[in-house]
């Protein structure tokens, strides 16, 4: 038997959900379920039916799935599959940061660990960020965010609020740089430009489009632009192609390759079916804390509540 019949095998038997970020491997991607940004990955996470969710992504992700769904059993194929940005603050940074800046809101970026979110009055993703901070909180507080610093100077710039920063960055990322993007156009004159908001300034400053993955999802769908270049981690363009067939995509740099995001591999989905490894587990008490910053969230995607 083939390993992806094997793992279709071990799904059915587990009563299993296989949920992938958009920067997996192109075969991760296509024996997932589900396939999204971060935003859509925690929705599917609390609403799935399933008693397992194998999570491809890296560790915050499947946290926040373990947050919102405590009594599933959430496996991460590899458990050395982190993010280096999500490990640039601990709850001790930002509650000495809280203690700097009393009566601030934190909002925290969801590429955080329980402990930060447990610290935090709102989570956001790149999705609904801007949204985050423009309707749901309070204009008369001041708002730490942490940890990255190039989505904090989108934010601000879209939303005009000013923010305590913290100095975190994705080193993936941070591997785009303008000149990349000034190549890629001098070679594709017609080609529009999708940055990720986790880019810097100058290179967002090039795109026509600055958007979550799943928000470059649709752009590409609805524009009539037939050549994209794609200024973000190259694994999305697997997606990208296979829903627009009719379209070229360029990387914006090649470089741009998340380590933790290649590290789960057919064979690590396989095994973590069979052996039920790696659980995610998150204490109660640091799960109950988080879990009030996540919903803060997901219930202002749903209507627009007042501020806090
Ligand atoms: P989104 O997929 O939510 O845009 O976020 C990208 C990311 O940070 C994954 O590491
Ligand atoms: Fe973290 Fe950046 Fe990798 Fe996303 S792409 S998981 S933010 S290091």
């Amino acid at each position: 038997m083939k390993l992806v019949e094997k793992i279709e095998k071990l799904k059915k038997e587990r009563n299993a959900v296989i949920l992938a970020h958009n920067y997996q491997l192109p075969q991760i991607q296509d024996i997932a379920d589900y396939v999204g940004d971060s935003l859509g990955l925690s929705i599917q996470a609390a609403s799935t039916g399933a008693d397992v969710i194998v999570f491809c992504g890296v560790h915050f992700m499947a946290e926040t799935a373990k947050i919102l769904s405590p009594g599933k059993t959430v496996l991460l194929p590899d458990e050395k599959a982190g993010c280096p940005m999500a490990n640039m603050i601990t709850a001790q940074q930002l509650r000495s940061l809280k203690v700097k800046h009393p009566g601030a809101a934190v909002l925290s970026y969801v590429n955080t660990s329980a402990e930060v979110k447990a610290e935090s009055d709102l989570c956001c993703t790149s999705a609904n960020a801007v949204k985050m901070a423009r309707d749901v909180l309070g204009e008369e507080r001041d708002i730490i965010f942490v940890p990255d610093r190039h989505l904090a100077g989108y934010v601000s710039s879209r939303s005009g609020r000013g923010f305590v920063l913290w100095n975190g960055w994705c080193p993936t990322h941070a591997r785009i740089l303008p000149e990349d993007v000034i190549r890629e156009k001098g070679l594709h004159p017609e080609a529009s430009v999708i940055a990720h908001p986790e880019c810097t300034q100058e290179v967002r400053s090039l795109a026509d489009e600055v958007a979550s993955t799943g928000g470059m999802c649709r752009y590409v769908k609805e524009t009539e632009a037939e050549e994209i270049i794609v200024a973000t981690e190259v694994g999305i363009i697997h997606r990208l192609r296979k829903e627009n067939p009719g379209k070229a995509f360029y990387p914006a740099s090649g470089l741009a390759v998340c380590p933790n995001m290649k590290r789960t591999t057919l064979e690590k989905v396989f095994w973590s079916l069979e052996d039920m490894t790696h659980e995610i587990l998150v204490s109660e008490d640091i799960r109950v804390r988080a879990l009030g910053s996540i919903e803060r969230m997901l219930r202002a995607e749903e209507t627009q509540d007042g501020a806090i």
